[in-house]
């Protein structure tokens, strides 16, 4: 283990001297090794993680490696395991952490390097294998005007659509680790999403045809994780049973 020490005054300071230890691996190169670097930052009041990491880019070592894109967790590209846990570094505030903070990346993804991994690439490929996406049944005409969807199917869909695809709780799924193909909460939030919606055509028997064995609904051993660090607050567990439910009752009556 490395240490670098220093960075820059903070202006008033919390007198907090941060110590984050960072998981470094560039797969790219053959001499890299997975080492954990200390770094040294002064914290200053409301100091989120996002903004420790970039005063260790911009002042210490250009060469870390981690995402981000909205810093205001909308994008999802910050996650990463925080003391072992999934969370978004633009979220979190230093003062709710101790001095030393270990910083990885999320497992399960393929890693990029550092803290940085390819979520994009996973949820393209999950994306298409579950078509998620509206299957209307006719021809849309851009010249019609749209339905009308009743104010609280539309707040329905909404409160589903808020997912960031972040990949928490992917990094946090027991499944996910043994089941390479596990489609995880953020699949099955998704076609959650698409059965809410009245554009979408498809039956509960074409639903089950895409999530209805070990590596959908039913691989799932409803432990919680995912709802535990899902940085949107999604009731993942609520919409799991309820989509279990329903392709238990597409596989026994089906249509
Ligand atoms: S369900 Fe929650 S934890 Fe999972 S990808 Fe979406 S926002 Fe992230
Ligand atoms: S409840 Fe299901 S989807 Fe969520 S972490 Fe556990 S196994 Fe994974
Ligand atoms: S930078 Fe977009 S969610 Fe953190």
């Amino acid at each position: 283990m490395s240490t670098n020490a220093g960075s820059p005054p903070n202006g008033e300071g919390t007198g907090r001297r941060l110590q984050l230890r960072i998981l470094r691996y560039n797969p790219q190169d053959p001499d890299s090794r997975p080492h954990l670097q200390t770094f040294e930052v002064d914290e200053a009041p409301n100091m989120t993680l996002f903004v420790a990491l970039n005063d260790i880019r911009d002042h210490q070592d250009p060469s870390l490696q981690f995402d981000f894109v909205c810093r205001a967790g909308i994008c999802g590209s910050c996650a990463m395991l925080i003391d072992g846990r999934p969370g978004l570094a633009c979220r979190t505030l230093t003062g709710n952490l101790g001095e030393r903070i270990t910083l990885a990346p999320l497992p399960f993804f393929e890693l990029i390097g550092d803290l940085s991994v390819n979520t994009g690439k996973w949820m393209r490929r999950m994306t298409e294998r579950l078509e998620a996406w509206v299957h209307a049944q006719e021809d849309v005409d851009l010249r019609r005007l749209e339905e009308r969807m009743e104010p609280e199917l539309a707040e329905q869909i909404y409160e589903l659509e808020r997912c960031i695809e972040c990949g928490c709780c992917l990094a946090a799924c027991g499944t996910a680790r043994m089941r390479k193909d596990f489609v995880g909460a953020v699949g099955l939030n998704r076609i959650a999403r698409l059965r809410l919606d009245p554009r979408d055509g498809r039956s509960d028997a074409e639903y089950y045809e895409l999530i209805g064995d070990d590596d959908g609904v039913f691989g799932c051993m409803s432990l919680l994780g995912c709802e535990d660090v899902c940085p949107k607050n999604l009731g993942l567990q609520t919409r799991i049973a309820y989509m279990r439910r329903k392709m238990l009752r597409a596989a026994v009556f089906p249509a």
